[in-house]
Parts: structure tokens; C-alpha cells; sequence
């Protein structure tokens, strides 16, 4: 096919949920994609945090194969055992916080945080469910009702019942919000798509206390944060808040759909046969990658070589903001999930844009801010063309 065909059948007969960028990408490597007509761009996305090792790593796609040829879904699926899960299952005891102890899995990032809030109203007994402002939680109905940005939830009103709201960071409007029909608070130990906020140790090590004396359980949505994104494997881990419930997908297995979360011995405890399920909960093929993708991250300390780019991204992007005050309001982040939020939308947009037209893909984010979180492989080099690139275009758009 041309780009041209393609651009046509998609336009055709997708649902209409994108404005799509006029580029048909037919492969990648690295941080590097080519669309159909062989023009390359450097890709500053990760396909939206996901493709942790870049495009194309050889691991995955040797991992792939090697379990494709064996099994891709278990007879009776999660009803018989399978060696795939079993090695991922090993892997994820490496890295995850130690209290953690159970897990299964799901096929996306709204699937787990689903069943994390649908496992704590079974484990407390209670309805209600504490979220943040401008979270993020994904797009079934449950986790649309848990995401606190109007746009995403307010034309799909009424919503589940007994989802509140409090404001990120605030712990004394947390404290007054958990009483005792409080199931779960939700939360993003660094919010991502709500334009990369990030709130202090104190806080987070604090709503664990005030959910722990309340009884609610405390479920950490690291599905943007974790497998390194932020520098550590998670933040919550990393920081030494305890939580009842950790989600996961995105990273965790480098862009395979897949997804998961993990729970405490003692929640594991209350729940039983019957409460959860699914047909892939956990496919050896989906199994097999993640483990490889994360003995990977782990094997090469991707951890601080995202640390040591995530230093020269915030150092060379403080220059930017001294040399157009006017257009930068803020750059905030920490590893390779950063945020560059200009002083109004239609500035993000054209720089967004003219970033592109120089081949970078970049993901704007909540109107006023360039989203970066590349690939966490990316070379120091890599990296700086694409910083170089970005820089161009604010010279372009604001210069
Ligand atoms: C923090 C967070 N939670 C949940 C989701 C939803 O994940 P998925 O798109 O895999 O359902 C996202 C996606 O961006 C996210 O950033």
C-alpha cells in the first residue's frame, strides 16, 4: 500500500476518536520509525510510554518468536499452568516493592486499574473510591469515573456512582475525603497525561499512613511510572510507600499488549476463586515477552542510564527556558517522562507541529505542554538530536 491508501481505508472505516497525523509508519528500530514512503523520524513517544527498549529490540522480537513457535494461549487458558508465566512471575518478584507478593494479569493499563478498584470494594466491603484531579486511569466506565480531567468524563455522564475527587499533593483534603465508606484512593505517584505532576515523598509516604488508620487500601497506578520510566522499576517502591494494590502495563512488556497488577499477601487473603478472571490473564506469549523485557531493564541497569538522560534532558530544557521566558512557563520531570509547558496551547501546537515537519514525533499533552518520554535505550547522542530538533522548533514558533 501507499501512504495514500492507507491514509483513505483508514479515514474510511476507523471510528472517529483521532485527529491523526498524516504519517503511516511501517517500521522501526531504535528510536527510529520509517513510514511507508521510507522517510525516517525520530520518535520522542515511545508510542505513549510503551516501547521501553525502542522499536524493533531484537530481545523482544526473539522473545516473541521463540514463544510463538512454542505456545501463544494455554488450554482452558488461566485454568493450566505454564512456564512462560511462571519465569515473568520470578521476574516480577526481582522488582517489585517486596510487600507485593500476588499478582495477575490483564491485557492493558485500564484493565488493571479496573480490577484493582473492583478487588478493593470486595476486600473492604465499602463503595466508595477516592481519585485525583487531573488523573489519568484509563477508558473503561469504572476507570473513566476515576479520571479527575472533565474532558474525558463529562459527555459520558451519569458515570459510576461513589467516585470522589481531591486535589493531587493535598493531604488535608485526602485526610477529610477518607471516611468509612472509602474502598480505595487511586493514584499516580507522578500523574502523566495530566501534564507530568509531581508531588513530594511526604505525601505519598502520608496517604499511605491516613489510607492504612482509615482502612481504605491504597492503589498505586504506576502503569505510566513504572518498569523504569521515572529511573527507578517503580516510584512507589522506590520512594518506600507501602500500597495494598500496584498496577501495571505500558513498559511491561515493551509493546506487547499487556498489563497486570500486584497486591499484598493480606489482600490476596480475602480474595477468592470466582472474583476475577479473563481469557488471556496472563498468555504465555504476552508472559514470555514481559519477562524478557524486564530481565533486560534489569541486566543493563536501564534504571541509571535513564536517571543520567533524564539529567541532560532537564539541563539542556532549562537553557530553552532561560532564552524564551516569554513562551516556556514551566519544564518539570523526572528520568524520561518530562513535561515542557509553554506559556499557551497554540504555542505547543505549532512547536508540536514544526517538530514533525523536522521529524520528531512528540506528543502533546493537556494543550500546553510537549510531552517526552523516548525510548529508555536511547542513546546520549539520540537524544540530543531530538533536544536539537525540539530546540529548533521553539526558536521557530518563539524566537
Ligand atoms: C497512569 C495511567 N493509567 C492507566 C492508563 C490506561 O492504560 P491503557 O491505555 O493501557 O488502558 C494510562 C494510559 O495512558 C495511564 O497513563
Amino acid at each position: 500500500m501507499s501512504s495514500r491508501n492507507t491514509f483513505e481505508t483508514e479515514d474510511r472505516y476507523m471510528a472517529p476518536f483521532f485527529i491523526k497525523q498524516k504519517i503511516a509508519i511501517d517500521r522501526g528500530e531504535g528510536v527510529y520509525v520509517w513510514d511507508e514512503e521510507g522517510v525516517r523520524y525520530l520518535d520522542f513517544t515511545a508510542g505513549w510510554g510503551v516501547t521501553c527498549m525502542g522499536h524493533a529490540h531484537p530481545v523482544i522480537t526473539e522473545a516473541l518468536a521463540r514463544q510463538s513457535r512454542k505456545i501463544l494461549q494455554g488450554p482452558n487458558s488461566g485454568l493450566t499452568y505454564s512456564p512462560a508465566r511462571a519465569e515473568l512471575l520470578l521476574e516480577l518478584m526481582q522488582v517489585l516493592p517486596p510487600n507485593l507478593t500476588r499478582v495477575f494479569f490483564s491485557n492493558s493499563g485500564a484493565e488493571a486499574n479496573d480490577a484493582a478498584i473492583k478487588l478493593a470494594r470486595k476486600v473492604t466491603g465499602r463503595l466508595d473510591v477516592i481519585s485525583t484531579h487531573q488523573s489519568f486511569h484509563g477508558r473503561t466506565i469504572s476507570t473513566t469515573s476515576a479520571t479527575g480531567q472533565a474532558s474525558h468524563r463529562e459527555i459520558f455522564n451519569p458515570l459510576m456512582p461513589n467516585y470522589r475527587f481531591v486535589a493531587y499533593g493535598d493531604l488535608a483534603e485526602l485526610e477529610q475525603a477518607l471516611d468509612d465508606n472509602v474502598a480505595a484512593f487511586i493514584i499516580e505517584p507522578i500523574q502523566g497525561e495530566g501534564g507530568v505532576h509531581i508531588p513530594s515523598r511526604e505525601y505519598l509516604r502520608s496517604a499511605s499512613r491516613l489510607c492504612r488508620q482509615n482502612g481504605a487500601l491504597l492503589i498505586a497506578d504506576e502503569v505510566q511510572t513504572g518498569f523504569c520510566r521515572t529511573g527507578p522499576m517503580f516510584v512507589t517502591g522506590a520512594m518506600g510507600v507501602e500500597v495494598d494494590f500496584l498496577t501495571m502495563a505500558k513498559g511491561i512488556a515493551g509493546g506487547f499488549p499487556f498489563g497486570g497488577f500486584a497486591m499484598t499477601e493480606a489482600v490476596a487473603q480475602k480474595l477468592e476463586i470466582g472474583d476475577h478472571g479473563g481469557t488471556y490473564c496472563g498468555n504465555p506469549l504476552g508472559c514470555a515477552v514481559s519477562a524478557a523485557v524486564i530481565r533486560y531493564l534489569r541486566e543493563n541497569n536501564i534504571s541509571a542510564h535513564v536517571e543520567e538522560m533524564g539529567r541532560i534532558c532537564l539541563d539542556t530544557m532549562a537553557g530553552w527556558k532561560d532564552a524564551y521566558p516569554a513562551a516556556i512557563r514551566e519544564i518539570r520531570g523526572q528520568g524520561l517522562l518530562i513535561m515542557v509547558e509553554f506559556a499557551d496551547a497554540d504555542t505547543a501546537k505549532r512547536v508540536s507541529d514544526d517538530c514533525l515537519a523536522r521529524g520528531l514525533f512528540v506528543r502533546q499533552t493537556q494543550g500546553v505542554g510537549i510531552r517526552v518520554f523516548p525510548a529508555l535505550t536511547i542513546t546520549e547522542a539520540e537524544l540530543r538530536e531530538g533536544l536539537g530538533i525540539m530546540a529548533e522548533a521553539i526558536r521557530a514558533v518563539a524566537g
